[in-house]
């Protein structure tokens, strides 16, 4: 796309104020061995300083799974997994410090190419690595020894910082060292996610072979709020677009605000997510910060609030707060900013194998994003780790809603004695019921 003189004012102008707010953030990008084996890597390299020379603060963490995988095949080694986690012996442990040591120099190397013929022709990239990256063993699961395999023990953030505020990109890798001298091969998201929530980096940007996350109808998702990715895009992903987004949520949970997720096989993605309004990928936002947990006594002024309105016009049967203080600990709650804007309870009956869903709310403003199926399905994942198979639910105005989600109607005969007897014959609510699976 060739601009003219007026697009090319037009797009300068709309940059600028993300240029601005960029400058002097930290963010951490990962590369994947895939990402760096792209023919379009000096294309991400040239992007990458572009955005240095601007004064963001950059660490770049990169992997190595197919360089790894090709040095194992090359000397008919075996590929061992387990849990889909590779096994390290000390043969494949070899092939992956051959692997991350030449992968790290290739990058070295083309950050300090001096640029030439490229758009940033004259800049200067200093580049440090470092033992930055502490490791322990994933040890021994189900039997099987993990060996040199490991998890992020601990980030040096002190040490990465002093490096950004000399102007340094710093250069991290998939291994990690223990206290006791060992190597250990670590997963790079894990690395990548870690350190953003050490750093307390502005962003964690991730290059991905899709152009973003997708959803179940195969459409690009600009933005999503970390809640909401888990529900809907997480069954289905791929293997990697689930480890991506697995970061993106333990980063989100870290406290990293925003996460972006971009394909590096477009050129110039990387600065169309950054400066453009629309973005290039998909990102996970904070920004309005959200949560769900199970709720405390402190709630019940706002599940109070929340529910009111809905008992007031006859939907929801009422509640004293005596008997909401009795049962706080029956409710799962959404809290935005402070504010209960979801709420809903699960009630076991004495039977061992049954439970009731009851008092689930979404406040008006924040319907039709799907939260109403969230809460639904935090309740499900409580009755099941309850041993529940049947959950019923006792609506007047609201069974359709619980029918498409998969619920049937039933007998009052149905209940469970104990609930039987305190059936609200004069709302004759309607039962319906839904079979959990283990
Ligand atoms: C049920 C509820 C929790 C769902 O919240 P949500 O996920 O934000 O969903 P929405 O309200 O946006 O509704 C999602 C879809 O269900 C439909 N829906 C909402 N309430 C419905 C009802 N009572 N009957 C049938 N369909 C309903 C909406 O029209 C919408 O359909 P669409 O996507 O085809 O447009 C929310 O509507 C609510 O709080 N309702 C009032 C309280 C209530 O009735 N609780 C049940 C008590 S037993």
């Amino acid at each position: 796309m060739i601009l003219n003189t007026t697009e090319y004012v037009k797009f300068f102008r709309q940059s600028s104020p993300y240029i601005h707010a960029h400058r002097g953030k930290t963010f951490v990008m990962m590369l994947s061995g895939e990402t760096v084996d792209h023919p379009n890597l000096p294309h991400i390299i040239h992007d990458i300083a572009l955005l240095s020379s601007l004064g963001v603060r950059l660490v770049l963490v990169h992997g190595a799974r197919p360089q790894i995988d090709e040095r194992i095949r090359s000397r008919e080694l075996e590929r061992v997994f387990h849990n889909d986690v590779r096994v390290t012996d000390k043969a494949a442990l070899e092939c992956v410090k051959d692997a991350v040591g030449s992968l790290r120099l290739k990058l070295e190397a083309q950050l300090s190419t001096g640029l030439v013929n490229s758009p940033m022709y004259g800049s200067r990239i200093r580049v440090v690595s470092g033992n930055y990256v502490t490791a322990q063993p994933l040890g021994v699961v189900d039997g099987i020894d993990y060996l040199h395999s490991g998890e992020v023990r601990r980030i040096d953030a002190k040490g990465i910082s002093r490096q950004l505020d000399e102007g340094n990109v710093v250069l991290l890798s998939c291994i990690g060292l223990s206290s006791t001298a060992e190597i250990f091969n670590l997963p790079v998201e894990s690395v990548a996610h870690q350190t953003a929530q050490e750093l307390k980096a502005e962003k964690l940007i991730m290059f991905s072979a899709n152009k973003g996350l997708f959803n179940a109808e195969g459409e690009l998702t600009r933005s999503i709020r970390p809640l909401e990715a888990r529900h809907k895009l997480l069954p289905c992903q791929d293997a990697e677009g689930r480890r991506l987004l697995m970061a993106a949520l333990e980063a989100g949970q870290g406290g990293v605000m925003r996460t972006h997720i971009i394909s590096h096989e477009d050129d110039g993605s990387l600065l169309v997510e950054l400066f453009t309004r629309d973005g290039a990928g998909t990102l996970l936002t904070l920004d309005r910060y959200e949560e769900m947990r199970t709720a405390s006594i402190e709630d019940v002024g706002g599940i109070l609030e929340l529910i009111r309105p809905l008992e007031e016009k006859g939907i929801l049967v009422r509640r004293s707060r005596k008997q909401i203080e009795r049962e706080i600990g029956l409710f799962s709650v959404i809290v935005r900013d402070g504010m209960i804007i979801g709420c809903a309870a699960l009630h076991l009956f004495k039977d061992g194998h049954s439970g009731e869903l009851a008092c689930i709310v979404v406040h008006p403003d924040y319907r039709r994003s799907d939260r109403g199926d969230v809460l639904l399905e935090q309740i499900e994942s409580r009755a099941r780790e309850e041993g529940i198979s049947r959950l019923f639910v006792l609506t007047t105005r609201t069974s359709h809603w619980f029918a498409e989600r998969g619920f049937e109607q039933v007998m009052v005969t149905d209940l469970p004695q104990d609930r039987q007897n305190s059936y609200p014959v004069a709302r004759a609510s309607k039962v319906l019921m839904k079979t959990l699976d283990e």
